[in-house]
């Protein structure tokens, strides 16, 4: 948050900054969607609809989660929410006593460990290692299990490792999440943000997890749709029921105008920012890998995050000012460079900083350029 104030206030006060430290697209949603909504305005589509969204919606939902996902639901299994964010908070209400323990796969996206313990839960983190590229291993959850475990957050591709699962890292998972009897909550945010392979949901790999799992998705990443505030969760129909009736007295359901954008968002991914993504995180792969002291062995297979290492500039100086840790090297980074990027400490992983790459190609290369000079002037 701090280093977030100091990268606007330099912003704002007009200094030369390019902002990498947040989780947003750079695209905006598709034009119909926009045309949709101004149109759902002018026809007064501005009261209330039902709790889980307007039936056409769901059903679009239904079909894409068909489609895409070969996964079967019916529409009373959607509930829409304001967000993923949203959507998981329900889940975890719904699903949640006092003292259950919630299997945590870290680095992971801040708000589940925060939304867990809000609700009295316990969140039990499992450290990820580098080696493994960031993936979870059936050794290390059968470490992590116990008799208080209820549930397990998958998260892949992975804010902020952009690890992405193939079909076989989830299905060696499958034995033991079976065995302690966890319920799945599966984060699709970034699903449709895949590059050089296949995105597959654990949902896809066994009947077990397809019947006790939550899968969270929504419209902000991937149709750069954020401030919309628009995600949903496919659950089982008892599961449904009750997230539809908690978000029925806490915000009932979200804006009408945003449903109607969503259902047209929806047929109209616009499959040239994959392209994009995938271009930009290639050159900045590359530079990190060649011209820069950071070290990042795997390139990751989505999301739009890169996740090096810094412990290999821990004393070096640039600048003139030693870098202590994660921190330090973000601070002088910002300051020497105009370059800002988010600390691992923010993910528990204080030897790593996020660098997010969904930004225009000029963006990306004026961030090259300056990395480049930037570890030239090592000293
Ligand atoms: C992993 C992950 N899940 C869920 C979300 C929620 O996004 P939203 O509430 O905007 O749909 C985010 C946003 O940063 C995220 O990174």
């Amino acid at each position: 948050m701090e280093l977030n104030s100091k990268i606007n206030e330099l912003i704002n006060s007009g200094k030369d900054v390019i902002n990498l430290t947040v989780g947003e697209p750079n695209y905006y949603e598709p034009s119909n969607a926009a045309h949709v909504a101004i149109e759902a305005i002018n026809e007064h589509f501005t009261h209330y609809t039902s709790t889980p969204g307007i039936l056409s919606l769901r059903q679009a939902i239904v079909k894409k989660l068909k489609e895409d996902n070969q996964l079967d639901f019916s529409a009373d299994q959607i509930v829409v929410s304001n967000g993923g964010k949203q959507a998981l908070y329900n889940t975890l209400a719904v699903l949640l006593n006092e003292g259950d323990e919630v299997l945590i796969p870290t680095p992971a996206w801040p708000s589940y460990a925060s939304q867990v313990e809000l609700l009295d839960g316990v969140p039990k983190e499992i450290p990820l290692s580098e080696d493994t590229g960031f993936k979870l291993t059936p050794d290390l959850l059968e470490k992590n299990c116990s008799p208080k475990t209820k549930l397990i957050i998958l998260n892949s591709p992975s804010n902020p490792t952009g690890a992405t699962y193939t079909s076989a890292e989830f299905k060696a998972l499958v034995p033991i999440i079976e065995k302690h009897k966890l319920l799945v909550i599966s984060d699709e945010i970034y699903e449709k943000l895949v590059y050089d392979m296949d995105y597959v949901s654990p949902l896809n790999v066994s009947q077990y997890i397809r019947e006790n799992s939550i899968l969270i998705n929504g419209f902000s990443k991937a149709f750069g749709m954020t401030g919309w505030r628009i995600g949903y969760t496919a659950a089982p129909i008892e599961v449904s029921k009750k997230i539809a009736a908690f978000q029925s007295q806490t915000t009932a359901n979200i804006n009408s105008i945003a449903q109607k954008a969503a259902e047209v968002a929806l047929a109209n991914f616009e499959i040239q920012h994959v392209a994009e993504l995938k271009r930009n995180r290639d050159i900045l792969f590359k530079a990190i890998q060649e011209d820069t002291d950071m070290s990042l062995d795997d390139c990751p297979n989505g999301a739009f995050y890169l996740f090096p290492n810094i412990k290999g500039l821990i004393g070096k100086t640039y600048g003139g000012q030693e870098v202590h840790n994660s921190q330090d090297f973000c601070h002088i980074l910002l300051k020497e460079a105009g370059i800002g990027i988010t600390p691992g400490d923010v993910f528990d992983a204080p030897n790593n900083v996020r660098i997010s790459y969904a930004k225009d190609l000029q963006t990306i290369k004026t961030v090259r350029d300056r990395l480049i000079s930037f570890f030239e002037g090592e000293n």
